[in-house]
């Protein structure tokens, strides 16, 4: 008998639970024990955490968020708070862990692999940051709930000729921005991963009005230099619009959705991945998606490289914003 531990950490995404559902029942189908930890690295230490059956994982797979509750946890970080969580770990008998989350937290779980202990990541953030899977568990849905919002906008921006700014989620990504951007038809995308002046977003604005369009449509990432407050600042000051500008931060409506069928499914066949490979003894891996297939990649690649924009589709989007 196998007892392993299953965690969610750092941002939530939708979709986090169909991956937990996923390694509760292919981890008891194989006639292991899998317990669920709660709020992340911070229920390591505290030894929060209970045996989950196949009923405990019932009527969740469409729901958002995580029913195992994540959380930020700085003492992880540091080397006498993992020590801590591994003693707990020892202390329950969890012979894997599988880690569900984010750039961070996978740092997390290599650092833990990197002590000895055996662990296996699994792609899910809805920033799709993470070096290792195309996609992430949550994008999907996050950027249809951000699409969903942009066309709505549109529609009210157009019958009051407005100029509209529209921020999404992106600490140091601009996916999310690039791809809300091309799907919502966008006249521009502002993202960390190239640099644009918030003079380059005025002439976007002023060229569109001297088109007669009947609105224009810019978004922006979080996490760019010239994201919406900084934009909104330079318009106020120095820039005045012909436009009637309408400001729209979509934060935190992005994270929370049901998950797609798309999400439920890479979730599910991540999660069944994080077991396969439990199973098969490669530990210190990240499960993800690669060209469609569920591949593995070692932690400590996943840690040390970085996922790459592709900034043709920026290009792309310039040109169809025309
Ligand atoms: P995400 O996984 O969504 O990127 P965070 O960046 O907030 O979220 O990271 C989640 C958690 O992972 C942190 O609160 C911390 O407990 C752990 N973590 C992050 N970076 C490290 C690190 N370098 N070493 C060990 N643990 C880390
Ligand atoms: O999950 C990643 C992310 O969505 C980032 O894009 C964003 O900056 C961050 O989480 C905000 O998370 P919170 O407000 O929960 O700390």
């Amino acid at each position: 008998m196998k007892r392993i531990g299953v965690l969610t950490s750092g941002g939530d995404a939708p979709g986090m639970n169909a991956a937990i559902r996923a390694v509760v029942r292919t981890g008891i189908a194989k006639g292991w024990e899998v317990f669920g930890v709660q709020r992340g690295y911070a229920g390591l230490p505290t030894g929060s955490m209970r045996p989950l059956g196949t009923r405990d994982v019932s009527g969740i797979i469409q729901q958002g968020g995580t029913f195992l509750g994540t959380a930020r946890c700085p003492e992880f970080a540091t080397e006498p708070g993992r020590v801590e969580a591994l003693r707990q770990l020892r202390q329950q008998s969890i012979e894997a862990l599988v880690v569900i989350g984010g750039n961070g937290s996978q740092q997390g779980s290599f650092a833990l692999s990197e002590m000895g202990f055996p662990v296996v990541g699994i792609a899910s953030t809805i920033d799709n940051d993470l070096y290792g899977s195309d996609i992430t568990i949550g994008v999907d849905t996050a950027l249809n709930i951000a699409l969903e919002a942009i066309d709505r906008l549109k529609v009210t921006a157009s019958s009051h000729q407005r100029g509209l700014l529209v921020e999404v989620m992106g600490r140091d990504c601009g996916y999310l921005a690039l791809m809300a951007g091309i799907t919502g038809g966008a006249e521009a995308v502002v993202i960390p991963e190239r640099e644009t002046s918030t003079e380059d977003v005025a002439k976007v604005f002023h060229d569109a009005y001297q088109k007669g369009k009947k609105h224009a449509l810019v978004v922006v990432a979080e996490g760019a230099p010239s994201n919406g407050e900084a934009l909104v600042r330079y318009f106020k000051e120095y820039d005045k619009l012909e436009f009637d500008l309408r400001v729209t931060t979509l934060g935190h409506v992005q994270r929370g959705g049901s998950p797609t069928a798309f999400d439920r499914l890479l979730a599910t066949r991540l999660g069944a991945g994080a077991v396969d490979a439990i199973e098969s003894e490669e530990f210190g891996c990240l499960v993800g998606s690669i060209g469609g297939d569920v591949r593995r990649t070692p932690l400590s690649e996943v840690v040390s490289k970085q996922k790459e924009l592709d900034l043709e589709l920026l290009d792309l989007a310039q040109v169809l914003s025309t």
